[in-house]
């Protein structure tokens, strides 16, 4: 695959002020997700909401690309169009989670690794033949007393370092996921440093593995105070210490990063990242890939019932232009209000 083609398609997912839907939640997460709103997690269900994801009138206009799952990517609209095609015809670039999940590592207590390199060539075989043009791949790194361990970091960059460079031989953009959760009581500056160490030794192993970084995007958290700190940083501080990590650790040639919300509230996870471009121009595009922090709010409309399809639509559309404005610095508190009310 020729390299050209890789950039293109990175570059176009970055493109516009636009970012991507991460709707690639597994069986097992959606459940957790239609518990909350008592929905019962049926196929017919699961494909139904992601129908009502993909129609939202004028997603084109702020949403590049969609990561699916891999029943999502075999399934179609009501109509029978294929969603990866229905997506691609509206200008919508289909990708798909290829990990099969963060396992627990031996001889590390409490830290996983993402499993799912094996027979992965001829899994992303399938996907391209499906429509894919872009795959993503979760490594999860948790912040504790004595981890992560560097064994934990030094086994997960491996893994996404093989997956980046299987993906790319079968001519699909790697987005290269490496998370450190916001989870515990642990302080910004300790985030800093986890980010800092955990992106240096995946851009190591890259580099090792022969990977054209101008065919990949990075998927990275923000440098977060932990979830349980007294303390939590604001927009401005976020901004400062995730540019300045970046700087330090993520080569100019990747074309953009897309952050993922982890855990965020939808709003923070805009001014965050509105915060974030407002600080002038840097050496990657700097966009979103959110699942949570543009599903909730449709999730919670929707609640499972036909009559508020529509509702659902709108909350999601108004999430994907608030994180567009994000994108290109004119977020604000004000313009949350100025919405319609979905
Ligand atoms: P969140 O934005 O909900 O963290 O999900 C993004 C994602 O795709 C995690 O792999």
């Amino acid at each position: 695959m020729a390299l050209q083609e890789l950039r293109a398609t990175a570059l176009e997912l970055v493109s516009g002020n636009k970012g991507i839907l991460a709707a690639d939640e597994s069986t097992g997460t959606i459940k957790k997700r239609f518990d909350g709103i008592g929905v019962d997690s049926t196929e017919e269900n699961r494909r139904g909401y992601r129908e009502l994801l993909f129609t939202a009138e004028g997603i084109e206009e702020s949403i590049s690309g969609v990561i699916l799952y891999d029943e999502t990517i075999r399934q179609s609209a009501a109509d029978g169009t294929p969603f990866p095609r229905m997506l691609a015809e509206k200008g919508v670039i289909p990708g798909i989670k290829v990990d099969l999940g963060a396992k627990p590592l031996a001889f590390a207590t409490e830290e996983t690794v993402t499993e799912g390199l094996d027979g992965l060539r001829e899994r992303l075989e399938e996907y391209v033949g499906l429509g894919a043009r872009f795959a993503k791949w979760r490594a999860v790194i948790t912040i504790g007393e004595d981890i992560p361990s560097d064994l934990c970091i030094a086994a997960n960059a491996h893994a996404l370092a093989r997956y980046a460079a299987l993906c790319q031989e079968a001519g699909l953009v790697p987005i290269v996921e490496p998370e450190v959760l916001m989870d515990g009581a642990h302080s910004i500056e300790r985030c800093y440093e986890v980010t800092r160490t955990t992106l240096r030794a995946v851009y190591s192993e890259l580099f090792l593995q022969r990977i054209e970084l101008e065919g990949t995007l990075l998927k990275p958290n923000m440098v977060l105070s932990g979830t349980d700190n007294a303390n939590q940083a604001g927009p401005e501080e976020v901004a400062e210490r995730t540019l300045r990590c970046f700087h330090e650790v993520v080569p100019a040639a990747v074309p953009g990063i897309v952050f993922l919300s982890g855990g965020q509230s939808d709003e923070t996870a805009s001014a965050n990242l509105n915060a974030i471009n407002a600080a002038g121009s840097q050496p990657w595009r700097l966009s979103f890939s959110y699942g949570r922090a543009l599903q909730a709010p449709s999730l919670q409309a929707w609640r499972g019932d036909e009559a508020n399809i529509r509702a659902g639509q709108e909350a999601l559309l108004h999430r994907a232009r608030m994180n567009s404005a994000a994108v290109a610095g004119r977020w604000s508190r004000e313009l949350e209000q100025l919405a319609p009310a979905a």
